[in-house]
């Protein structure tokens, strides 16, 4: 696992963006793993102006997206889907129709996430696989308890999560409570991750995935078994670390 500090948000999305650009100028056909929340916010921005200044094309990029909420469909302003449209997609290059999120509204959602698990499996390997970091330790949204083997899959979510996520809704009774996510295995998988974290209220979290053991209780301590993995922090989220 390696650690890499910065001084802030703009520098950590900055160092991404790098290592994002890097990988698909090196891959013929590169697949990304793609998450949502605020963490990687400014990494699209990177990304975004660098293909506004002709820096680098996404036209060959296809992404999976590692999460969406049940019951939002892609025009709702709170789904996952909406939320990449807005932040990246629509401001890209890239193809619409390489970029994949689950269907957070399909009439069989079992059948969804199986479909979802064969069409990564059939596209390839996840080049690069961008994850957030969950105050309680989830990744993507597998939350505290979920198996280490497991595959994408529906999934509750827990109150922690609600109410971290509520800052996104009118209300916090309007947050699902349950989504489809990719699995812990299904990410582990990926030929690389990074991991990105910033704030004071991800230190707590941040210690407990580098320095923590290695339990299902705490979802990301699994990336310390991963061979290629990069955890970006910015300095108040690193804080806490020894
Ligand atoms: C959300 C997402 C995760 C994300 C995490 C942290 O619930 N499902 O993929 O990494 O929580 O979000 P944020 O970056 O907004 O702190």
């Amino acid at each position: 696992m390696k650690i890499v500090k910065v001084s802030d948000y703009q520098e950590m999305s900055e160092w991404a963006g790098k290592q994002v650009i890097e990988k698909v100028k090196s891959v013929r056909q590169p697949i990304l793993g793609l998450a949502t929340g605020s963490t990687p916010e400014g990494l699209y921005r990177y990304l975004i102006e660098a293909n506004k200044n002709h820096d680098v094309s996404f036209e060959n990029v296809t992404t999976f997206n590692l999460d969406e909420y049940i019951g939002l469909d892609r025009d709702d302003p709170n789904s996952y889907h909406y939320f990449m449209k807005e932040k990246l997609f629509d401001q890209i290059d890239i193809d619409p129709n390489r970029t994949h999120l689950p269907n957070g509204v399909a009439a069989d959602i079992e059948q969804e996430c199986l479909d979802y698990e064969a069409l990564i499996k059939k596209t390839g390997v996840i080049d690069l696989q961008i994850l957030g970091l969950g105050v309680n330790g989830h990744i993507a949204f597998n939350e505290p308890g979920t198996s280490f083997t497991s595959r994408t899959q529906r999934t509750d979510l827990v109150e922690e999560t609600i109410e971290a996520n509520a800052r996104f809704f009118e209300n916090k009774a309007d947050v699902p409570t349950q989504a489809i996510t990719m699995g812990i295995e299904t990410i582990m998988e990926s030929k690389e991750i990074i991991l990105l974290a910033s704030g004071e209220n991800k230190a707590e979290a941040v210690k407990r995935l580098v320095e923590g053991e290695v339990t299902e209780d705490f979802p990301a301590s699994i990336l310390q078994k991963h061979p290629h993995v990069t955890i970006v922090i910015d300095e108040a989220a690193a804080s806490l670390l020894k």
